[in-house]
C-alpha cells in the first residue's frame, strides 16, 4: 500500500512522513529530496536556474517513478503536487491520499519562520503580505487537496500526535 501525503507548504508533509512511515515499517520518500538528490541541486536552485514550469515538469516525471515503485510507502509530496499536471488524479489511484490540514492562520505562522527556503513565498516581505498570499492560494488550490480520501485537521499537534491522529483515521477508513 502507498500513503501519499498532501498539503500547503510548511504543514510537516515530510516529518510526519517519516514518522509514519517508521511506524507503519514501510519506506519512506520525500518527493522534493527525491527530485534534489537525482538532480543534484535543491529546489530553491531548481526554481532560480531552471524556472517553475521545468520544476513542475520533473515533479510530475519524478511522481510517476516513485509511484511506479512496486513497494509499500508513505510518500510526501510538495505542496504543489496534486495542483499539476493531472498529479491529483495519479496520486488517488495508487494508494490513499491523506490531506494534513492546518488552518491559515498556523501555515502562515509556520511558513513565516521558515520563508526563505521556499522559493514560491521568499520574496514576500512582511507578514500581512504573506497571510494575503496564502489565503488566495489555498483557496486555489483547495479543490485538490480536498479530493484526498482522507482529511486530517491539525493545528498544535506535536509529529507523535499528529502520527496517531493519521493512524487512526486510516484505521477507521479501513473498517
Ligand atoms: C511548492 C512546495 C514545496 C516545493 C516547491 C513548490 C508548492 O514543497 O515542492 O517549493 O508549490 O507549494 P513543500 O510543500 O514541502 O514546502
Amino acid at each position: 500500500m502507498k500513503y501519499l501525503l498532501i498539503g500547503y507548504m510548511a504543514s510537516g508533509k515530510s516529518t510526519i512522513g517519516k514518522t509514519l512511515a517508521e511506524q507503519m515499517k514501510v519506506k519512506f520518500y520525500d518527493l522534493d529530496s527525491y527530485i534534489e538528490s537525482e538532480i543534484g541541486q535543491n529546489i530553491s536552485e531548481i526554481f532560480d536556474t531552471k524556472g517553475e514550469i521545468y520544476f513542475r515538469k520533473l515533479e510530475h516525471l519524478k511522481l510517476k517513478e516513485l509511484i511506479n515503485l512496486k513497494e509499500s510507502m508513505v510518500l510526501s509530496l510538495g505542496g504543489g503536487t496534486p495542483c499539476y499536471a493531472g498529479n491529483m488524479s495519479l496520486i488517488r489511484n495508487n494508494g490513499i491520499s491523506v490531506y494534513l490540514q492546518y488552518p491559515l492562520e498556523k501555515i502562515v505562522e509556520r511558513l513565516w519562520n521558515d520563508i526563505s527556503n521556499r522559493p514560491l513565498v521568499s520574496h514576500i516581505k512582511t507578514k500581512i503580505d504573506l497571510e494575503d498570499f496564502v489565503r488566495k492560494h489555498l483557496f486555489e488550490r483547495s479543490i485538490f487537496y480536498q479530493q484526498a480520501h482522507i482529511k486530517v485537521n491539525l493545528n498544535n499537534e506535536n509529529i507523535e500526535q499528529a502520527t496517531e491522529k493519521i493512524r487512526s483515521l486510516l484505521q477507521t477508513s479501513n473498517s
